[in-house]
């Protein structure tokens, strides 16, 4: 009898720059969205597939059997069964593990479910003898976690139709190729302000859009954002990406401010950072920030500042920091196949 192998991939997290806040239908975005692939926040996730048509799930997480998690997996699992109709019939045991911090404001869920779809998507490719669909595995992704579909492939991805961009589609997102290499080295140093519990978890969040009274201009907002936003890129020109990226981080939590219910997520220390930055640049810097939804603030920056730069973490922006904790990356090359 041959033996069952586990499936393994490795997945990074990503950064958006143009934000998807907003969904409808079944996890497809108001606005199309475009981040960049972290290199060094990543998950490795080991998916045993067995033939046993019980439909059994074992999750362990670093380790460690994590109930807490089984309900999203489920919605999951449920989710994909269309497009997998084969899962069914497994049974699957999965370990995953981060090579970040829980608390650390890093979206796990986007490195996560990119994972764990990889391993689906590849193990069903070896079965039926087909050609790896990284479509589809971002598709999968999607229905897990709407930004996780960005975390399929290295450099920068957008999600979402897009006229200025064939292919592109609601349902996963594509490879942006005419990237300028400069912007291909960005680094991105995530100071953790807050290391407590997400204070409003995405989903909560992607409903406050509705009826929001001013989603009909923040989708707008967002979908110009997003052809200039491919315009910079291809320019390579970083004050102008400063500027698109901090007024989307921005956007995003001026969204919350004034939704029903409504939410500061930025802590003193945050807004402290947020305006060293501003002030930096308007001396000439090239350095900027995004934020997710949350309080830790992402310094964007060129390879060639990160001496300068974190010389300036080190002396002035460490004591915003919680317990003077910071994560250093960059642009990455997307996922890896553990399996060889
Ligand atoms: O993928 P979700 O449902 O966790 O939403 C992520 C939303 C933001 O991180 C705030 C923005 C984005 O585009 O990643």
């Amino acid at each position: 009898m041959n033996e069952i192998k586990p499936e393994k991939w490795r997945a990074p997290s990503n950064i958006a720059l143009v934000k998807y806040w907003g969904k409808h239908g079944v996890q497809l975005p108001m606005n199309p969205s475009i981040s960049f692939t972290l290199d060094k926040a990543y998950t490795e996730t080991e998916v045993l597939f067995l033939p046993d048509g019980e439909r059994n799930i074992d999750f362990l997480f670093e380790g460690k059997e994590k109930h807490g998690f089984l309900p999203k997996l489920q919605q999951f699992l449920v989710r994909i069964e269309p497009y997998c109709p084969w899962l069914s019939r497994y049974s699957l045991e999965i370990s995953t593990s981060n090579s970040f911090p829980h608390s650390s404001g890093i979206a796990s869920s986007a490195s996560g479910m990119a994972a764990l779809s990889l391993c689906i998507t590849a193990f069903e490719a070896k079965m039926e003898g087909t050609l790896h669909d990284l479509n589809k595995a971002s598709t999968l992704a999607r229905l897990g976690s709407g930004s996780a579909c960005r975390s399929l492939r290295g450099g920068f991805n957008l999600w979402g139709a897009c006229p200025d961009v064939s292919p592109s589609s609601d349902e996963y997102a594509v490879n942006l190729a005419q990237v300028h290499p400069d912007f291909l080295e960005l680094q991105d140093t995530i100071l953790l302000v807050d290391k407590g519990e997400k204070k409003v978890s995405s989903s909560l969040g992607h409903k406050l859009m509705d009826g929001h009274p001013y989603a009909g201009q923040r989708f707008l907002q967002a979908k110009s954002n997003t052809s200039n936003l491919l315009k910079i890129l291809k320019m390579g020109d970083f004050m102008a990406l400063a500027e698109l990226m901090e007024q989307e981080a921005l956007a995003l939590h001026a969204m919350m401010m004034t939704s029903s219910p409504h939410f500061m997520l930025f802590m003193p220390s945050s807004i402290a950072i947020i305006r060293r930055v501003m002030e930096l640049r308007a001396e000439g810097l090239h350095i900027s920030f995004t934020v997710d939804a949350g309080a830790n603030i992402h310094l964007i920056y060129p390879k060639v500042f990160s001496t300068e730069i974190m010389e300036i973490v080190q002396h002035e922006l460490l004591v915003y920091c919680h317990a003077g904790a910071y994560l250093c990356d960059r642009v990455g090359q997307g996922p890896i196949d553990l399996n060889t």
